[in-house]
């Protein structure tokens, strides 16, 4: 005989376990997904949980799930093995070209099986990385993890992305990224839709990319030997370390192909007219005053930038050559920025350069110089991406995509020109600046980006109409690394503001909202936790 304590305890037992299986079910996805209609109930993964490919896709399309399946096989020892029919206990895929873009998704996940829904394996990999980020956090271990229910909350998601340039940015020049650094990187991009990786090969303080024609390039130009730094007491310092790296012209086809398994195209930037001095280090004959120069341990803007004589021209498309033969995209960086006219003001070649093309002075001379390499790109099937300055001068070649980082000024007046623009301003989007205004922050370029900047940010100037805003492109957030020495520091500076970026570059503006963003942002330290990403920790301060 039960006493009535014993009935009571049973009773409230029963409600506690109603009150949890009932609990509504969380989609803490990021970026959030543009639709969910949320449900009851979950779908568990277990070793019989089979990958089915119906008819009309091609086996391709299991390689998309490769993500989640090595995070399967990982974490919960499940073999996502593929087949073409099942009912139950499946993750059924299913053709659709009804979507919006080649990106666009659709997940119907009910308690027996999942329904993903995509015209092109690129939407398949967004729904399997979607499926992960509702999996527990676990799934992001390398190693087997016991007791755990690998379960996703049933409901549907219908989603598309808003833009279709979603772009991280990373500076391997100040400070080196290596290889295997770069393409952990690129999981991370890829984890959050982003889409897009520009990879900012050269500077003043490195050359980081081989080039066969000239091996200086590397041999001298990937190396310097002291680095102007901070110590402890932020006072700044020589650091008399030498230091660098490069990568060689394998190491980058291996770095195309991992990011090309997971739906990112890169974007190489090679740096003219300015920010040259390593390659000037290398072959001084290429500058106005024919040197010497050493690989620069300062940061900065550099007097000495390539010469608008004729073999400087030789050298860059040399150079562009081999770049462009190397990316298999349609578009190259060629900088554009920060380059300053004194030497040029002062150099014969470049004052008769002026007059022969009957330019009006050194700032035409900048957009003769870039509309030059553009032609020169444009005869090997390529186009050119530029920071603002590149609208420096006299009319900029019609096919040239502007990056605005100087405030939103030059986007706008890039897309009332008609040139297609790629948003990032420094104000909102410029990971290098501070995130918190906490004591304690380690030393950064300057500037207050918290994340909630960065997530209010609209990548569509107001200003614009809506013809002009069909060339906004997409945003992207730059990373700067000359106060990033080291990998750590760098996911500091870039966890979790990343995401803030992924989810503007994703989800319309008028589906926005701050506060649930917060809320999934928890979610999503959970997995990063599980990969020991240091990700700051500010926004619980904000
Ligand atoms: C830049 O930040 N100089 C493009
Ligand atoms: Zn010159």
């Amino acid at each position: 005989m039960k006493t009535l304590k014993q009935l009571m305890i049973f009773a409230f037992v029963l409600l506690t376990a109603q009150a949890i299986w009932s609990q509504e079910n969380e989609y803490t996805i990021i970026p959030k997904p543009v639709q969910v209609q949320p449900a009851t109930g979950q779908f568990t993964f277990n070793s019989a949980t089979r990958l089915v490919l119906e008819k009309g896709l091609k086996p391709e399309v299991a390689d998309a799930f490769f993500t989640l399946a090595g995070h399967l096989k990982a974490a919960a020892g499940i073999d996502l093995k593929t087949t073409r029919s099942g009912a139950s206990n499946v993750i059924i895929c299913r053709p659709n070209k009804q979507l919006l873009s080649p990106e666009s998704y659709r997940l119907n996940i009910e308690k027996n099986r999942i329904i993903v829904e995509a015209g092109d394996p690129a939407g398949f990999f967004y729904a399997s990385q979607s499926l992960r980020q509702l999996l527990p956090a676990a799934i992001e271990s390398s190693t087997l993890q016991e007791n755990v229910r690998w379960a996703v909350p049933c409901g549907r998601i219908d989603d598309t992305p808003n833009y279709r340039y979603r772009g991280m940015h990373l500076d391997v020049c100040r400070h080196f990224s290596t290889k295997e650094e770069v393409m952990g990187y690129i999981d991370q991009l890829a984890f959050l839709k982003i889409n897009t990786f520009h990879w900012h090969l050269t500077e003043d303080q490195a050359w980081r990319i081989e080039i066969k024609k000239y091996p200086r390039l590397t041999e001298v130009g990937a190396f310097r030997n002291r680095t102007l730094a901070y110590n402890s007491a932020r006072s700044l310092q020589w650091d008399n370390t030498r230091v660098g790296g490069f990568y060689t012209q394998d190491d980058i086809r291996e770095v195309i192909d991992y990011a090309k398994k997971r739906f990112i195209q890169i974007i190489p930037e090679i740096e003219l007219p300015g920010h040259a001095v390593a390659a000037l280090a290398a072959y001084p004959e290429y500058s106005c005053s024919g040197g010497p120069f050493t690989v620069e341990g300062k940061w900065g803007i550099f007097n000495d930038v390539f010469c608008s004589r004729e073999e400087t021209f030789g050298f860059l498309e040399g150079i562009l050559d081999e770049v462009a033969a190397l990316f298999p995209y349609p578009y190259i960086h060629i900088g554009g920025d920060e380059c300053p006219k004194l030497r040029w003001s002062r150099c014969h070649a470049c004052q008769e350069r002026i007059k022969a093309e009957g330019l009006k002075n050194e700032h035409e001379l900048q957009s003769y110089f870039v509309n030059r390499i553009g032609r020169f790109l444009a005869s090997k099937g390529k186009k050119i991406i530029g920071w603002d300055e590149i609208l420096e001068g006299d009319g900029l070649m019609p096919d040239a995509v502007v990056m605005s980082w100087r405030g939103t000024e030059g986007g706008v007046a890039a897309a009332r020109q008609g040139h297609d623009v790629i948003m990032t301003p420094n104000q909102y989007l410029y990971l290098d600046y501070y995130q918190s205004k906490e004591s304690g922050e380690p030393p950064a370029i300057g500037g207050f980006v918290p994340i909630q900047k960065v997530y209010e940010y609209n990548p569509t100037p107001a200003e614009l109409t809506p013809a002009e805003a069909r060339h906004i492109w997409g945003v992207q957030a730059n990373v700067w690394t000359e106060y990033m020495p080291n990998p750590k520091h760098r996911e500091y500076m870039i966890f979790p503001r990343i995401a803030a970026l992924a989810e503007i570059a994703w989800l319309p503006q008028d589906k926005k909202d701050y506060n649930d963003f917060k809320h999934r942002l928890l979610a999503l330290f959970r997995h990063y936790d599980v990969e020991g990403i240091n990700y700051s920790k500010a926004i619980d301060k904000q």
